[in-house]
């Protein structure tokens, strides 16, 4: 040691190859919703929804299904897909933007509730986007020697911040839990991120206002609002751009995927990108929006679950991810199915 204080080195672990997805896993609220049951509060119909945005039902949470409770349970199913003890887990990411609690964060708690219970854990905010970045940072942890296991979970109880009398959202969204656990691999399974942000744009899915100020006159909860066509202006023309990067940057083509697993935001938006990519028929495109709605940072690791869990894609299958959303923010890589 430099007795002076003088500038030295410090040790850091040693890199590992790569890192790959173990197991994935999914929690589904019991209650389906529906069209007709959000549509009279908006003056809206089954077909409008339909055309729209391709959903045909959502889940709604119970009142004891909290983004806490789902993300442990998605969590636990990932657990024991991947072979992988509890505490062996030392880092748990979780993506929600529907977690009302600033403070204490949210992860981890969800750490303690599966048995991590002395693992590193922070929440991830990065909206719909935020399960792709999580991933890409539990990625770069265990690349570096940081982390050995990490949970990787979004989580979202939408009905608590959506307005359902609002037409924009109101029919969009839904809840649940979708968890993946990351560990070392000798051959890298999960591609290089390919990630951006326009703060500029952050009005076009906002809340109503800020939460209250102790003592602010206004006492009603702010709401989830978006500015649909723009928003879905962009996401198409954004997501086709970020997902050839993130092919280019992994050095495969589309030909090499079996899956193409866009946020569930619309269908209309997922077949869009989906078309823009020109993906050859035997890519798998995720329609889990069909019946599971927009589940913000839920949604990519739902719609993964949804695929492997009807035998969709084979083992090891490369699958082409991207999240985008509020921010505006997106994120996008290839991963190496479990
Ligand atoms: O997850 C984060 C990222 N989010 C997204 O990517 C969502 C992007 N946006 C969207 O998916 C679509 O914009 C929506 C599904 C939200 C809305 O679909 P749209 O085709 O963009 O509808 P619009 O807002 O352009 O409205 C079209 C028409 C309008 O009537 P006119 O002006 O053509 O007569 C609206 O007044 O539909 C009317 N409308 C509705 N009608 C029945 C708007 N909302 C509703 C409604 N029910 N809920």
């Amino acid at each position: 040691m430099a007795a002076d204080g003088a500038a030295r080195g410090l040790s850091v672990p040693a890199a590992v190859p790569g890192a790959r997805i173990l197991g994935v896993g999914a929690y589904r609220p019991s209650r389906v919703v529906p069209n007709a049951e959000v549509a009279a509060a908006i003056d809206s119909s089954d077909d409008w929804i339909r055309r729209r945005s391709g959903i045909a039902t959502r889940r709604f949470a119970a009142p004891d299904d909290t983004v806490v409770d789902m993300a442990a349970a998605a969590s636990l199913k990932a657990l024991a897909q991947a072979g992988i003890a509890p505490d062996a887990v030392d880092t748990v990411l979780l993506a929600s933007m529907s977690q009302l609690t600033q403070s204490p964060p949210a992860a981890p708690r969800v750490a303690h509730r599966i048995g991590a219970v002395s693992a590193g854990a922070l929440d991830v905010g990065a909206a719909c986007a935020g399960f792709v970045h999580a991933l890409a940072t539990a990625d770069s942890l265990i690349r570096s020697g940081t982390s050995r296991h990490v949970v990787v979970v979004g989580s979202e109880r939408m009905t608590d911040i959506v307005d359902p009398t609002d037409r924009g959202t109101a029919f969009l969204f839904g809840d649940g839990a979708g968890a993946v656990v990351v560990g070392p691999a000798d051959e890298p399974g999960i591609g290089p991120v390919v990630w951006g942000s326009e703060g500029d744009r952050h009005g076009a899915i906002a809340h109503s206002g800020p939460w209250p100020a102790p003592g602010a006159s206004v006492t009603v909860a702010p709401t989830l609002r978006m500015d649909g066509p723009a928003v879905f202006r962009w996401a198409v023309a954004t997501v086709p751009v970020a997902a050839r990067a993130a092919l280019a940057a992994a050095g495969v083509d589309a030909g090499d995927l079996a899956a193409f697993v866009p946020h569930q935001a619309n269908l209309r938006i997922v077949d869009g990108a989906a078309a823009a990519l020109r993906l050859p028929p035997h890519v798998v495109v995720a329609r889990d929006v069909v019946h599971t709605a927009n589940t913000s940072a839920a949604s990519v690791p739902l719609a993964l679950e949804e695929l492997i869990a009807r035998g969709a894609v084979p083992r090891r299958g490369l699958a082409l991810l991207v999240g985008f959303g509020a921010g505006l923010s997106h994120a996008a890589q290839v991963v190496a199915l479990p």
